[in-house]
């Protein structure tokens, strides 16, 4: 019974995808503002003004589709994106200038950081039952691995580690212990990496999951790197009022996204279907999805697509329960030859 509910599942999924293609816009956060940029057409716009108040870090949640952010000043705030109406934020928690902020969606739970209380703290979605995770010297970023179940944060310091923990805090380790003033982090589910900018140095760095391969991708001394996000074969990084956009692979160039007139903080790229899609265009993508099904259960749902030339070649999407099984070696061998037109059935 439990099977044919997830096939059920997966085949809606990928019905809905075959009509409906993808569009990715990135948000961003400045001094005062959050806006989204349309990667299609370039398109800026604002989404929020908060005058007078920084706004460090950005997190959504895909299933209530809401934005969440931290106010420098005090509080986390969310409003609803998208969304056609003129925003109009609401208060979650109240808290003690967050620096860092992720989303836990398969408990929807915020997590975040105080630097200068030394806090790494946790409520639920509606800002409820506020508990302090761990008590840290200086966290700066954190990001969920929502696959296995870990938290990944880094340190406002120059002489700062990179940390993993379990989310009850019990079980720290370092991952990268040469870190220094890092405030962006990025779990990538699909590679099994990390991500993370470093604002003095302008380093843009990554490792496997358990700490080792440590890869520079960008070393630009410009410095002044804060949020970044990434899709499944680019990293959008902010340095100083710039966004650049760059393969993942080693030795690659970064590019201009969009220059801004302030420093960029918060980096979030947002992920949906759409139908303003280019025919010649090719891409993959990968999101996380929390899926009901009829008995009132939870599962997470790890949904991959790739497109080629039209919308109705995907190539995989996968259902499970509780914790991914998607077909990894089937995926990565599809990503690295595109010619393959067929869906893969892989049940
Ligand atoms: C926003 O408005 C457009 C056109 O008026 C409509 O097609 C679209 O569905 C609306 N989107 C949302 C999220 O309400
Ligand atoms: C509140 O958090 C504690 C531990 O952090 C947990 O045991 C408890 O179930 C939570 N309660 C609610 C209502 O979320
Ligand atoms: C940092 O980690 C490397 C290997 O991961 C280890 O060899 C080195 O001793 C560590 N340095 C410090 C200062 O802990
Ligand atoms: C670390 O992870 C990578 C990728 O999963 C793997 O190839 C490597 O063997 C692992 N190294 C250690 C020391 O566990
Ligand atoms: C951003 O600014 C840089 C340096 O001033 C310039 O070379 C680049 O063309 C600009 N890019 C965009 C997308 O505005
Ligand atoms: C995953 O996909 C590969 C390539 O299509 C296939 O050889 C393999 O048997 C699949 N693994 C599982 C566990 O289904």
């Amino acid at each position: 019974m439990k099977e044919h509910k997830a096939l059920l599942v997966m085949i809606l999924v990928l019905r809905l995808c075959a009509v409906n293609c993808i569009e990715e816009k990135l948000l961003y956060s400045t001094f005062g503002y959050v806006k989204e940029i349309d990667l299609k057409s370039g398109e800026v716009k604002v989404l929020l003004i908060l005058a007078g108040n920084y706004m460090l870090s950005l997190a959504y949640d895909y299933d209530d589709r809401y934005l969440y952010i931290p106010k420098r000043s005090g509080d986390i705030i969310k409003f609803p994106y998208p969304s056609n109406q003129t925003v109009q934020f609401e208060f979650v928690v109240s808290t003690n200038g967050p620096l860092g902020i992720a989303f836990d969606s398969v408990n929807k739970h915020i997590y975040w950081t105080e630097d200068n209380k030394g806090k790494i703290m946790r409520c639920n979605a509606d800002g409820t039952n506020k508990t302090t995770i761990l008590d840290e010297r200086q966290p700066s970023a954190l990001s969920i691995d929502i696959e296995n179940r870990w938290i990944y944060y880094g340190q406002d310091l120059n002489n700062g580690k990179i940390y993993r923990l379990t989310f009850d805090g019990k079980d720290r380790r370092v991952i990268y212990n040469l870190s220094s003033n890092m405030y962006g982090i990025q779990v990538d589910v699909i590679d099994k990496r990390l991500y993370w900018n470093e604002y003095y140095t302008g380093a843009l760095k990554s490792v496997w999951y358990n700490g080792t391969d440590v890869q520079t991708l960008v070393n630009t001394n410009l410095g002044q790197n804060w949020g970044l996000d990434t899709n499944d074969d680019f990293v959008f990084y902010s340095s100083f009022n710039s966004i650049f956009k760059m393969a993942k692979s080693v030795e690659q160039t970064p590019t201009v996204v969009h220059n801004d007139t302030e420093q960029i903080y918060g980096v979030l790229l947002y992920k949906h279907q759409g139908k303003d899609y280019d025919e010649n265009e090719r891409m993959s993508y990968t999101y996380i999805k929390r899926v009901v099904d009829e008995e009132g259960n939870f599962h997470t749902s790890f949904v991959m697509f790739q497109f080629k030339s039209n919308c109705r070649n995907y190539q995989e999407a996968k259902y499970s329960t509780g914790k991914s099984i998607f077909n990894k070696t089937a995926y990565k061998s599809e990503k690295n030859n595109r010619k393959e037109e067929k869906p893969t059935q892989d049940v």
